[in-house]
């Protein structure tokens, strides 16, 4: 299929279907030229790293209101951003998180750099956090694989190749999907369309906006993707 048709499909549905997410630019705000905030899509990427949207939002709730600015968390002291943090889990995160508030504060005056290679540098950000980041704030064409991603992948393709061996097909396919017209809400589609639709357990395939073009669904094999190697 040409990789516009689905794209252009799954921005479609997008459109329509966006979950609300405190930290979020909707797809209709994001026309009339809203621009997400990158602290905020920093600051929820690396909450949602091992911890469920559901969880988050409480937390990204009480962080922005307490420190509203990236330049305000580099401000802050590290024991109230423990306190903060208690119950995510995971305290590594907390303290880059501080670490990278304050890189950003003292050596970028304030500001995310809008750059792939530069936002890796900081600390805590991997290439993950750094494609959600370029896509989701900036509007760079950069893909983000994560568990969600991965699984859409797997059955949009057929792809029967274990995790992780798949990985880097896995990220070929999201890469080829990936547009130059709205990168950031095509990777948010994405992410919602594995979260709501392309569950892992009964999937919904009936109402998905890539049921045609589903090769394991056209196989009958979509609840069995990914496969995985046992550990
Ligand atoms: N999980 C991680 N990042 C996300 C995002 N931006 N939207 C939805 N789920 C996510």
């Amino acid at each position: 299929d040409d990789p516009q048709v689905l794209s252009d499909a799954i921005l479609a549905w997008y459109d329509v279907h966006a979950r609300d997410m405190p930290w979020r630019v909707p797809p209709q705000a994001r026309r009339a030229g809203q621009t997400p905030d990158p602290y905020r899509i920093w600051l929820s990427e690396v909450m949602l790293q091992q911890t469920t949207v559901a969880t988050v939002k409480s937390y990204f709730e009480r962080f922005t209101a307490r420190w509203p600015t990236v330049r305000d968390l580099a401000a802050a002291q590290d024991a109230d951003v423990m306190a903060e943090w208690a119950g995510l889990g995971y305290y590594a995160r907390a303290r880059n998180l501080l670490k990278c508030a304050r890189t950003v504060d003292q050596d970028y005056g304030g500001t995310f750099p809008a750059d792939h290679a530069e936002l890796l540098k900081l600390p805590g950000i991997g290439p993950y956090t750094a494609a959600a980041i370029a896509s989701i704030a900036f509007d760079l064409r950069h893909t983000v694989l994560d568990g969600n991603v991965e699984r859409v992948m797997a059955r949009l393709h057929d792809i029967h190749v274990p995790l992780p061996a798949s990985k880097p097909i896995l990220m070929e396919k999201a890469d080829a999907l990936t547009p130059v017209d709205r990168p950031g809400d095509y990777a948010q589609a994405v992410m919602d369309l594995g979260a709501t639709i392309c569950t892992p357990k009964s999937p919904a395939c009936g109402i998905c906006p890539w049921r045609d073009p589903c090769a394991a669904r056209a196989e009958g094999t979509a609840a069995d993707l990914p496969k995985k190697t046992p550990k």
